[in-house]
C-alpha cells in the first residue's frame, strides 16, 4: 500500500532521547515518495542537527518562530497550510503538556495551534513520565481535541528502565500514516447526510415553537465524516454555529423544509439523523403578527418524521440509517423502542436530564443501540470525540 507518494508531511521533531528515530521516519517517507518538511524545537537540536535533517529530506529545516528569512519564505501559518498531515514525533512530555494548554511561544507549538489538518502525536518519555497522571491528563485533552496518538510501546527503555513510554518504530509510524490517507481515498466513495440543530416551527412572523438543541453533536459528527473523507451534507436547523468548511451545508427552518432537504440529498450511503425535529407544527400558521389575547389556544398537528419515513422507505433508505434518542427517562426502553418502530440500524441514545452532557454542553455520554440487539455504553467525551468515534464505527460497518 503506498498512499502517500504526492503528500506533503511536516514533521516536527521535539527534544527526546527518540529523535534519533525520526531520521528513519523521514527516510522511510522520503522513500514512499512523500515530500518531508521539519520543525526542529531548540532542546530537539541538542539530539539531531539541522544538516542531518536537511540532508535527508533534501528540504529546508525550520526552527525559529521569529526568523525574518523563513517568514519571508513561508511564514508559520502557510507551513500548517502548505502540509497534508502534520507528525509529531518524538512527542515529549513537555510538548504534550504545552499543546494540550495551546501554547504558542515556539515555532512547532504556534504551527500546531494554527494548523487545520491532522495532527499525529508519537509520545516518547520515561515510564514514570508516561503514568504520571499530569500526562495522563493533558493526553486526553490532546484527545478531546482531536490529535491522533500513535503508541508509546513497552519495552527497555534509553533510561535503563522497562516500561510503557518507547517511540513507536518508525516503520510502523509510517504504517499508521498509510492507513490514514488509505481510508481517506476509500472513504471518497461515499455519500453522508446528517440533520442537526433545532426546528422552528412559526405560529406568525415573529413567533416559534422550537427547543433547546445546539446542534453541536451533529456538526461534530458532519465535521468528522468530512475529515474522513465522506463526501458530506449538513441539513441544519437554525443554530449559532460557524459553517464547516468542504461541506455541503443547507440551511433550514421547519420540520418540512428539513424533510425536503433531505429528500434532495438522496440517495447517500449513510444518513445520521441527530437533528431535534420539532413534533408538532401549528396547523394555521398566522400570516400577521397574533395581537394579544386574553386567551391563545394553539391548535398543532403532528410533524413528519423525517428518520421513520426515510428510514421505512423502500427505495430511498440509505444503506445505513442512524437514529438519535434524547431522554429524560427510560433510556435503554425508549432508545430500543425507536430503533424498531423507526426501522433503525443504530440508535445513539442519551440521558438529557444530565445539564453536563447533551444539548447545550460540550460533551456527552451515549449508549449505542444495535438492531442485532446489543448495545454498548461509551463513556463521557468531548463531542468531538465521540463524533470520531461514531464515524470510526460508521466506517467498519460500511466496510
Ligand atoms: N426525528 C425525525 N423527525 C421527527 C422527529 C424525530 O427525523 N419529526 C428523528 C430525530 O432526528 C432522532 C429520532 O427521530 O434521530 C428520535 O427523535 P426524538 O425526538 O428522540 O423522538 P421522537 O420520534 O420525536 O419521539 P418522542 O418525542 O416521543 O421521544
Amino acid at each position: 500500500m503506498n498512499n502517500i507518494d504526492t503528500k506533503k508531511i511536516l514533521l516536527i521533531i521535539s527534544g527526546g532521547i527518540s529523535a534519533y528515530k525520526s531520521l528513519e521516519v523521514i527516510r522511510l517517507l522520503k522513500k514512499s515518495g512523500a515530500t518531508v518538511k521539519t520543525i526542529l524545537t531548540k532542546s530537539a537540536k541538542e539530539f539531531v542537527t539541522p544538516l542531518s535533517i536537511a540532508s535527508l529530506s533534501q528540504e529546508k529545516v525550520y526552527d525559529d518562530l521569529f526568523n525574518a528569512e523563513n517568514e519571508a519564505e513561508m511564514d508559520h501559518i502557510s507551513l500548517s497550510r502548505w502540509s497534508d498531515l502534520i507528525l509529531v514525533a518524538p512527542a515529549t512530555a513537555n510538548t504534550i503538556s504545552k499543546l494540550s494548554v495551546g501554547s504558542s511561544d515556539d515555532l512547532a507549538s504556534t504551527v500546531i495551534l494554527a494548523s487545520n489538518k491532522e495532527v499525529f502525536l508519537v509520545p516518547a518519555m520515561n515510564v514514570r513520565m508516561w503514568s504520571h497522571a499530569s500526562t495522563k491528563e493533558n493526553l486526553q485533552k490532546l484527545k478531546n481535541f482531536g490529535y491522533q496518538i500513535i503508541g508509546p510501546e513497552i519495552g527497555d527503555m534509553a533510561c535503563g528502565e522497562y516500561g510503557q513510554g518507547k517511540m513507536t518504530e518508525p516503520k510502523e509510524i509510517v504504517s499508521n500514516i498509510e492507513q490514514y490517507f488509505f481510508n481517506l481515498e476509500k472513504n471518497k466513495k461515499f455519500k453522508a447526510l446528517v440533520t442537526a440543530g433545532p426546528t422552528h416551527e412559526y405560529i406568525d412572523p415573529v413567533r416559534y415553537i422550537s427547543n433547546k438543541s445546539s446542534g453541536k453533536q451533529g456538526y461534530e459528527i458532519a465535521k468528522s465524516l468530512k475529515k474522513n473523507g465522506f463526501e458530506t451534507t449538513l441539513i441544519s436547523g437554525p443554530t449559532s454555529l460557524e459553517p464547516i468548511s468542504g461541506i455541503n451545508q443547507v440551511n433550514v427552518n421547519s420540520a418540512r423544509e428539513m424533510f425536503n432537504a433531505v429528500l434532495d440529498c438522496l440517495p447517500t450511503d449513510v444518513a445520521i439523523f441527530s437533528a431535534a425535529v420539532g413534533d408538532f407544527k401549528i396547523k394555521n400558521k398566522q400570516k400577521h403578527k397574533i395581537k394579544k389575547k386574553e386567551i391563545l389556544n394553539l391548535n398543532l398537528e403532528k410533524n413528519i418524521d423525517i428518520l421513520g419515513h426515510i428510514s421505512k422507505h423502500n427505495s430511498l433508505r440509505p444503506k445505513m440509517v442512524i437514529g438519535f434518542a434524547a431522554e429524560t427517562n427510560n433510556l435503554n426502553e425508549y432508545a430500543k423502542k425507536k430503533l424498531s418502530e423507526k426501522n433503525c440500524d443504530w440508535i445513539i441514545a442519551n440521558d438529557i436530564s444530565n445539564p453536563s452532557i447533551g444539548f447545550e454542553s460540550n460533551y456527552n455520554k451515549v449508549s449505542i443501540f444495535y438492531k442485532n440487539a446489543k448495545y454498548e455504553k461509551l463513556p463521557k467525551m468531548k463531542k468531538s470525540l465521540l463524533a470520531d468515534n461514531i464515524v470510526k464505527k460508521i466506517i467498519s460497518h460500511l466496510n
